[in-house]
């Protein structure tokens, strides 16, 4: 960690910060209440920080577990002087287990998370049935699940496994992928998996209405 993300982090974290605790909804978070989408393992916070700036109505929550990004992305946004984000350093898992309740958010991002090519290690990648149903189980109806990755084979992992999670449907048609990142934007680990040449996977599932059918008005 440098010296100006430690600062950052002694300095803003109190602004920023979610402390552990209680339940976390927009009104938690903000004082009032407003779209909320979670970045699930952030990074350095760019692709938060461009969203944020380029959507002020909404509430984004960024979870990571990285010290350094962390660092990073509250200085970027006391720099930006943007006020709807907050930041939460953690595993996700145990969030969204313990502290997101059913139904609340509009939407849910995990964008080129830890890809654990080797064929042993595979068991610790985050896109997994029992999260996959946790991220579900808190989307609003309506509300995306939007998947990012640039290893055709967990990309492939993702379809199965989110085309086995009952709430949600693919727009695209069952078992397709999006056909492009929609407002995206283009995050540290896309660029580096392009210039080593991989190809880049997108996969935007939206939670069902309570009926079963898709709700309209997707985030
Ligand atoms: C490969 S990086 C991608 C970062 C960013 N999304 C990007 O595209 O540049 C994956 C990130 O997920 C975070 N991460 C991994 N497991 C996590 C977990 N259980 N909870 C929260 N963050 C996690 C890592 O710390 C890392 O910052």
């Amino acid at each position: 960690m440098t010296d100006a993300q430690r600062r950052a982090i002694e300095e803003l974290w109190p602004r920023f910060g979610v402390e552990e605790g209680s339940r976390i909804d927009a009104v938690s978070l903000f004082g009032r209440s407003l779209p909320l989408a979670v970045e699930v393992g952030f990074g350095n916070g760019d692709a938060l920080l461009q969203l944020a700036a380029a959507y002020p109505e909404r509430g984004f929550l960024g979870i990571d577990v990285y010290p350094p990004g962390v660092g990073r992305l509250l200085a970027g946004l006391a720099a930006r002087g943007l006020d709807n984000v907050r930041v939460l350093r953690g595993d996700a898992v145990a969030v969204f287990e313990e502290r997101i309740p059913e139904s609340s958010l509009d939407a849910v991002y995990v964008w080129f998370p830890d890809p654990w090519p080797k064929k042993r290690h595979q068991k610790r990648r985050l896109v997994q049935p029992a999260l996959v149903a946790l991220w579900a189980r808190a989307l609003r109806p309506g509300g995306t699940l939007h998947l990012a990755t640039d290893w055709e084979d967990y990309a492939l992992g993702m379809l199965e496994v989110t085309g086995a999670e009952p709430r949600l449907v693919s727009p695209a048609g069952p078992g397709r992928f999006a056909e492009g990142p929609g407002d995206r934007p283009v995050t540290r680990f896309e660029r580096r998996g392009r210039r080593l040449g991989h190809g880049v996977w997108d996969l935007v599932l939206v939670r069902r209405g309570d009926q079963g059918s898709p709700a309209s008005g997707a985030a």
